[in-house]
C-alpha cells in the first residue's frame, strides 16, 4: 500500500516492528497535525462516538490500545471519562500522549505479543487505527478479549483494505463462534476523510 504522503508511506510500507516504531519515532511530533488537519482523520472522533453508545458507566476503566498521541482519549474526555490507560509499542507516541495528562497509566507494550496484564482488568478497551497494514495483526483480539472483564466492551477499527488482505474477519469470527464475544455493531466509517480511505468501526461485548 502506497500513497503520496512520504511520512505514511513510510508508516504503512514498514517490514517489522523496529522499522514502525522508527517511523512513528519521527513522526510523534507532526502525528497529530498531519493526520487530523492534512488526512482528516476522523477514526478518533467516530471510536469515541462508538464506545460510548456501548458504555452506560462514565466512571468505568478503559484501555486506549494503541493510544498514540491520545486522540482518542482526548475525545472521550470531552464525553466525561476518567478513567483511561495508555498502552503504546511506541515510547514516543507515549510520551506525546503523556503531555496531554488524560491517562492514569501509560504502558509500553506490543499488541502483537502476550499482554504482561491480568485477566479481566478493564471495563472497555479502544484499539484505534492500530488494525492497519503493518501494524497489529488479527491474533491480538484474543488480548483484547483477555485483559477485558466478562460484559466488557472492545471498540476498534479497521483499515478498509486491511480489513480483506489481513482477514480480520476470521478471527473475529472464531471468536464469536468461541462465545468468547458477541457483535454489538460493525459498520463503514470514514477513516482519513480527505484521503477517501473508509474503515470498519466494530463494537463487541465481552461473554466469556
Ligand atoms: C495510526 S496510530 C493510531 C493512534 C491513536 N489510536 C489514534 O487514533 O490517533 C497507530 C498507533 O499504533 C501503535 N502501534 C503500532 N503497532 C503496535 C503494536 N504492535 N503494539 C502496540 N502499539 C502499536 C503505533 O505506535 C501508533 O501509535
Amino acid at each position: 500500500m502506497v500513497s503520496d504522503n512520504k511520512t505514511l508511506d513510510k508508516v504503512y510500507t514498514a517490514q517489522n516492528s523496529e522499522q514502525l516504531m522508527d517511523a512513528y519515532k519521527d513522526w510523534a511530533t507532526k502525528y497529530d497535525s498531519d493526520t487530523v488537519c492534512e488526512f482528516g482523520y476522523v477514526a478518533h472522533i467516530e471510536s469515541a462516538k462508538a464506545l460510548d453508545k456501548a458504555l452506560d458507566d462514565k466512571e468505568c476503566r478503559i484501555l486506549d490500545a494503541g493510544c498514540g498521541t491520545g486522540l482518542v482519549a482526548e475525545e472521550l474526555s470531552k464525553l466525561g471519562y476518567t478513567q483511561m490507560d495508555a498502552l503504546d509499542y511506541s515510547k514516543e507516541m507515549l510520551e506525546k500522549a503523556a503531555v496531554k495528562k488524560l491517562y492514569q497509566d501509560y504502558i509500553q507494550a506490543d499488541l502483537n505479543a502476550p499482554l504482561d496484564m491480568p485477566d479481566d482488568s478493564y471495563d472497555a478497551v479502544v484499539c484505534t487505527g492500530t488494525f492497519t497494514y503493518g501494524h497489529v495483526k488479527p491474533h491480538a483480539f484474543n488480548e483484547l478479549v483477555r485483559v477485558s472483564k466478562p460484559g466488557g466492551i472492545v471498540c476498534f477499527t479497521i483499515r478498509e483494505g486491511a480489513f480483506e488482505d489481513y482477514d480480520y474477519r476470521s478471527q473475529m469470527l472464531k471468536i464469536e463462534q468461541e462465545n468468547n464475544w458477541e457483535l454489538l455493531e460493525m459498520q463503514d466509517t470514514d477513516y482519513l476523510k480527505n484521503e477517501g480511505v473508509r474503515c470498519k468501526m466494530c463494537t463487541y461485548r465481552v461473554t466469556k
